[in-house]
């Protein structure tokens, strides 16, 4: 995810801090079950918008949506939740990565209790935590699989019978 969308997200987010736009949570109802809806809600509100902003981009792409891909689209960033992170901390590992991908690396291994450590761990391990989470929850494991992988280069995923659905969730997540 590049610097640009990344701070865009932010303005996004800061937005969302002043206005507080309402979450359709009838949207979220018809794409979740009642256990998920209650993981979606522990989302940051900033984050609840961004996760409906990416299920309704993914439903626009096309006329069919698996039920794993909406799952997805709302619970790709629940991982976040293990150690919420405020909106400078979320912008902190894209600009240093610009500078050093490396030093990202390092510090993603740090300690998450660390105030400074905690934004490069998130950065890097919530995708893992969000697809452990929609497990533990009896998620579906395409749904699973999808959140583990956002932020992966997809090229890698050529191969895998989800690769059209990862192109559609990175896609709608790098927009929104
Ligand atoms: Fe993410
Ligand atoms: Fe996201």
């Amino acid at each position: 995810m590049t610097a640009v969308i990344r701070l865009r997200q932010g303005v996004r987010a800061l937005i969302a801090l002043i206005f507080a736009p309402s979450v359709d949570y009838d949207a979220v109802a018809r794409a979740l079950t009642l256990s998920q809806v209650a993981l979606f809600k522990r989302l940051l509100r900033a984050e609840q918008l961004h996760s409906l902003r990416v299920l309704r981009a993914v439903l626009a792409q096309d006329t069919v949506t698996p039920p794993a891909l909406a799952v997805a689209a709302l619970l790709h960033d629940i991982g976040k939740v293990r150690y919420p992170v405020g909106l400078i901390g979320k912008m902190l590992p894209v600009l240093v990565k610009r500078i050093s991908p490396r030093l990202v690396r390092r510090l993603s291994d740090g300690n998450p209790e660390n105030r400074f450590i905690r934004p490069f761990v998130v950065y890097l391990h919530h995708p893992a935590w969000s697809s452990e989470l929609i497990t533990k929850d009896g998620g579906s494991p395409d749904a699973a699989w999808l959140a583990a992988h956002h932020a992966d280069d997809a090229d890698r995923w050529r191969n895998h019978p989800l690769y059209a659905q990862i192109l559609r969730l990175q896609a709608a997540d790098d927009r929104n």
